[in-house]
């Protein structure tokens, strides 16, 4: 017999929020709920094993087929690309990326190449190619708020969801670059070779998120 479908969850809120949607379908997550320091837990009356992973795992994993399906937030989607299906937008996990710099700053204002902090170089790189302007693009790891109060930074694209830390470190939006939501991916070929459980799923999925 094959192995269940495996679907990656992105460690932390979309991991929560996911196993919320499952028991809202009705399925029993308590493995997931009281996983200690496992990785890989069965939910045996959704035929589903779930994999607990980090962001960018989620899409590398799918990639290679080793899980079938992954729950992975847009921004991750939008840094890495990659070969896989983005099947649903499943509405949760909402934020949006953001073109921001200290207040006051007046961005757009001169004509000297800006340098931009962030921690998604590939995203910010396409928004401003996009405008014809020309940047320097620094990556950053974490706290990329650091860079323009530091002086390292014109402005930063980064993720904004309630806007807390840019106010309270003196930054600003200048402009909105994309939303952002959690989404369901499925590897290519488990589409094809596993297509009535994957289906049977999405369905029901998109049933529950009407
Ligand atoms: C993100 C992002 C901002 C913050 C924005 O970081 O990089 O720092 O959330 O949220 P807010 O608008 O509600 O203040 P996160 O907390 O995910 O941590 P990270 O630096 O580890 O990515």
């Amino acid at each position: 017999m094959s192995r269940p479908i495996r679907i990656a969850l992105t460690k932390g809120r979309l991991e929560k929020d996911t196993v919320g949607l499952l028991e809202s379908m009705g399925f029993d997550c308590t493995s997931v709920r009281e996983k200690g320091r496992k990785l890989i837990l069965p939910v045996p009356d959704a035929e589903l094993e779930v994999v607990l992973a980090k962001a960018n795992d989620v899409i590398t994993y799918v990639e290679h087929g080793v899980c079938d399906m992954g729950v992975v937030g847009k921004d991750t989607i939008m840094e890495m690309k990659g070969k896989f299906f983005e099947l649903i937008d499943l509405g949760f996990g909402r934020c949006r990326f953001a073109l921001a710099a200290k207040k006051g700053s007046d961005f757009y204002s001169g004509y000297g190449i800006k340098t931009i902090a962030t921690k998604y170089p590939n995203v910010a790189r396409s928004f401003f190619e996009k405008k014809g302007m020309d940047t320097d693009i620094i990556k950053i790891e974490g706290s990329v708020e650091l860079a323009p109060i530091l002086g390292l930074a014109d402005g930063i694209v980064d993720i904004v969801e309630t806007g807390t830390t840019l106010k309270e470190n003196g930054l600003e939006v200048i402009e909105d670059v994309a939303p952002i939501s959690a989404r369901l991916i499925v590897n290519t070929v488990s589409l094809k070779m596993r297509q009535a459980e994957i289906e049977k799923l999405t369905k029901l999925i998109e049933e529950k998120l009407k």
